[in-house]
């Protein structure tokens, strides 16, 4: 019998053409689970995502509907003593605007040079194929060598509201010996890169009024005080002059970094000259005493992601805006508790809101982080997947993003994941020109089918 490692892999090279076709398909909709216009693009990405495992010859495919997004669900367990794994992906996608900012259409797939440019691209559409891709090779050249089992949501980039109570009610579905997770990316294209941590979130609408109405800044201006001007004041005192948030008890639970991961994480091919090419910035910010890499991998931030208030448009208009809205977020690191987060945010506003302005809090998204372990079986049989493919040993890292699946199965279903994926940090994810990177994403496809190879017993 011919090695099904080598048939699988030529199978792979033999169909890139194929393989990026089907990558198109996928990126050309629009699933953008923010937005309720989108929600028959959703129901779309759904169906089709169910039509490639009924093509793959999964045994059962289903879609679950939720309150939310419909979650696919599909089985291949014909391998018995194999180990069974639970491959998770998600096929929403964040809104595309300022869409005027992209160079091509966020839906209309576009390959220049070596990349492809689509949202979802890298977050996570292309990452999710490599699974199912690396599968199909194996399916076609001999079968699976282990259980498989699908579990697709829609709703990962609104925080997954839907998704914990569908694992605790279908435990027996989805019990599995771990899961797998390529909702991530590579510190570089040739730094192969195992994620271990992830962060948590807390988010929040932060509203403050003022007057009924605006008012004329000239003759009120002095004598109210401005919501905007308040809810600035508000947003600078959340940080103190260290880069340290000022929430009653913030650090309080903070899983504290010990001197061998600190060392690990120290050696990590990242410097401070990447964060600021990938980002632009003139000058790095952050809490005093902590590197790059630990202010994003194991510290808890907190950020403002949007604010409105008064008079946008162009030229001037002289008014003191009736209200002003912001949008907060705390990323969370073990073992912070969002709903602790939240007290500990009404404590701050009841205590520093001054009593000429109202304000209100809405908590609108919160998962906890998760850290996974590094023994875990799969683990090994990732590394050494990505071993064979990029001919040296993979990176671990802590992310500073968030997937509460990770959690949640932990908690739920007591199972590990093994999180590794082929984005690159210049993905431009949740920005205009989103893209992939197409050699590393054949390679990823290779590793995989390594992967599920080497786990077969
Ligand atoms: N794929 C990302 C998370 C991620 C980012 C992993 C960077 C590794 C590197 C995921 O789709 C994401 O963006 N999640 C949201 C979740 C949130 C809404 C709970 C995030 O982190 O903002
Ligand atoms: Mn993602």
């Amino acid at each position: 019998m011919a090695d099904q490692r080598e048939n699988a892999l030529q199978y792979a090279q033999n169909n890139r053409a194929n393989f990026l076709s089907t990558y198109k398909e996928i990126l050309s909709i629009p699933s953008i689970s923010t937005e309720k216009t989108h929600k028959p693009d959703i129901q779309r990405a759904a169906e089709w995502l169910s039509a490639q495992l009924r093509a793959l010859g999964m045994q059962k495919v289903q879609l679950f509907p939720t309150a939310g997004s419909p979650i696919v669900y599909g089985e291949c367990l014909e391998v018995p003593n194999a180990p069974t794994v639970l491959i998770y992906g998600h096929y929403d996608v964040q809104p595309v605007d300022p869409v005027d900012l992209w160079k091509t259409g966020p839906f209309e797939p576009t390959v220049i040079g070596e990349d492809i440019f689509a949202r979802g691209a890298s977050d996570m559409k292309g990452q999710a194929l490599v699974t199912l891709k690396a599968a199909e090779a194996l399916i076609r050249t001999g079968g699976m060598p282990i259980n498989i089992k699908w579990l697709f949501e829609g709703e990962e980039e609104v925080g997954s509201p839907n998704l914990a109570s569908f694992i605790a009610s279908h435990t027996e579905i989805l019990a599995c010996d771990f899961a797998v997770n390529s909702d991530s990316g590579m510190i570089g294209s040739d730094f192969p890169t195992i994620t271990y941590g992830l962060r948590g979130l807390a988010y929040f609408e932060l509203r403050v009024y003022g007057p009924a109405h605006d008012l004329h800044s000239g003759m009120f201006g002095g004598v109210v005080h401005n919501p905007a001007n308040a809810l600035a004041e508000l947003i600078a005192g959340m940080h103190d002059s260290n880069g340290r948030v000022t929430l009653p008890g913030f650090y309080n639970r903070v899983l504290k970094l010990g001197k061998n991961e600190r060392a690990e994480l120290a050696r990590l091919p990242i410097y401070d000259s990447d964060y600021l090419e990938q980002t632009g910035v003139p000058a790095l910010y952050g809490e005093a005493g902590y590197s790059p890499n630990e202010q994003t991998g194991v510290r808890p931030t907190l950020d403002v992601n949007g604010m409105l208030s008064g008079f946008t448009g162009e030229g001037s208009k002289t008014v003191i805006p009736a209200w002003a809205m912001a949008k907060i977020s705390m990323r969370l690191v073990p073992n912070q508790d969002p709903q602790k987060i939240h007290k500990q945010l009404l404590r701050y506003l009841k205590k520093n809101a001054p009593a000429d302005i109202r304000w209100e809090l809405k908590s609108l998204a919160g998962s906890p982080a998760s850290i996974s372990d590094r023994n875990n079986p799969g683990v090994q049989a990732m590394a050494k997947a990505l071993e064979t493919v990029w001919g040296k040993r993979p990176y671990f890292k802590r992310e500073g993003g968030s997937i509460p699946v990770v959690g949640d199965m932990q908690r739920l279903l007591g199972v590990e994941s093994v999180i590794c994926g082929f984005g690159l940090p210049d993905d431009n994810v949740h920005a205009p020109n989103e893209k992939q990177n197409l050699p590393t994403w054949y390679r990823g496809i290779d590793a995989y089918i390594h992967f599920f190879l080497n786990l077969k017993p």
